[in-house]
């Protein structure tokens, strides 16, 4: 009798545990149920990649400096300064001009146009930014390159003559007046504008071609599609040198901003051509002069670490050329 008693006592614990169970489990599912196809305890899933720039979750450094609200390109609704970051951007330059009446010729010029809002968890955007590094020499990444959405170089970078090492296909080029070159009929112009100067050369380039000079001789006219010209934001400008650059140098290389760039408009960062060669060299891979971006106006040291930090917390991939 003692032995039945305690196996009815045993059953009915075993049933209470599993009925609260069933229940909790049950609970839980009905809360997924309702709570999640309204997107509030779901997982947002920020790109289709297997691993999105912008997935937050992963670095509390990356989200730190990280601000997916600043603007990125210069248009006719977002060019007034904020005081702070307009006295830091004319501090830079020695050259006058009044910087309202510069920007309100630029947009019935150039396009006006909300760029990259395309991002969603459809799209796997893939960029290469190429830099200028010697190490490109021998890597035979050309293929690797222009295998990307978008194609990013930077100011001289030539592909013509060194197609196996860097590729052939550029979607967007970096430069300023004193950098710029000629590009095709399907490049985006992207002008870093460190001086106001710099936005009237653009328009003069395109319209009266009478700027020949700013600090040197520079191109009165580029061959570049008008309706690809995109203008670096100098709000953006400022922002990679607070939150990236951490105030070191007077502002980023236009390298590091165009990192910092693809970061805003990719889903998937590789970097290309950055850095030393395999020997410690620091060199152009188009040229044989060296090169150092460790002097009064950019904090080259500074940057290398945080490319290296973001190559760490998973942001991006660099190729070295070697291993
Ligand atoms: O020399 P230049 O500014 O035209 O090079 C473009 C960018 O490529 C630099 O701002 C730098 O970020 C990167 N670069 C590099 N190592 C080199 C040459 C260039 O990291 N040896």
């Amino acid at each position: 009798m003692m032995v039945l008693l305690r196996h009815q006592r045993y059953m009915t614990a075993l049933l209470s545990s599993t009925t609260i169970l069933l229940l909790l489990y049950f609970q839980n599912y009905m809360l997924v149920l309702t709570y999640g196809s309204y997107g509030l305890i779901s997982k947002k899933v920020p790109c289709a990649c297997s691993i999105c720039v912008t997935d937050r979750e992963n670095s509390n450094w990356f989200s730190e400096q990280y601000d997916p609200n600043i603007p990125l390109l210069l248009n006719s609704t977002n060019g007034v300064l904020h005081a702070n970051v307009s006295r830091w951007w004319k501090e830079l330059q020695s050259s006058a001009g009044n910087y309202t009446e510069v920007v309100d010729q630029l947009f019935p010029l150039f396009p006006d146009k909300e760029h990259y809002s395309d991002a969603g968890p459809d799209r796997c955007r893939t960029c290469a930014v190429v830099g200028n590094s010697g190490n490109l020499l021998g890597s035979n990444y050309g293929p690797l390159i222009d295998f990307h959405d978008f194609v990013m170089r930077i100011n001289k970078g030539p592909t013509e003559g060194y197609e196996k090492d860097v590729g052939s296909k550029t979607t967007h080029r970096i430069v300023y007046p004193e950098s710029a070159v000629d590009l095709d009929n399907s490049t985006h112009l992207v002008l870093l504008p460190i001086k106001i100067l710099d936005i009237q050369w653009l328009i003069s380039a395109f319209t009266t071609k009478n700027i020949t000079q700013t600090y040197t001789e520079v191109p009165s006219t580029i061959k570049a599609n008008k309706d690809k010209v995109m203008i670096l934001h100098p709000e953006f400008i400022r922002y990679v040198y607070d939150n990236w650059a951490e105030g070191h140098g007077l502002y980023p290389s236009t390298g590091f901003l165009s990192l910092i760039f693809a970061l805003h408009i990719c889903d998937k960062v590789n970097v290309f051509g950055f850095g030393a060669t395999r020997d410690g060299i620091w060199h152009h891979y188009f040229e044989k002069i060296l090169t150092s971006y460790e002097n009064s106006i950019h904090a080259g040291r500074f940057e290398n670490e945080t490319i290296n930090r973001l190559q760490r917390e998973n942001k991006i991939v660099m190729h070295k050329g070697w291993t």
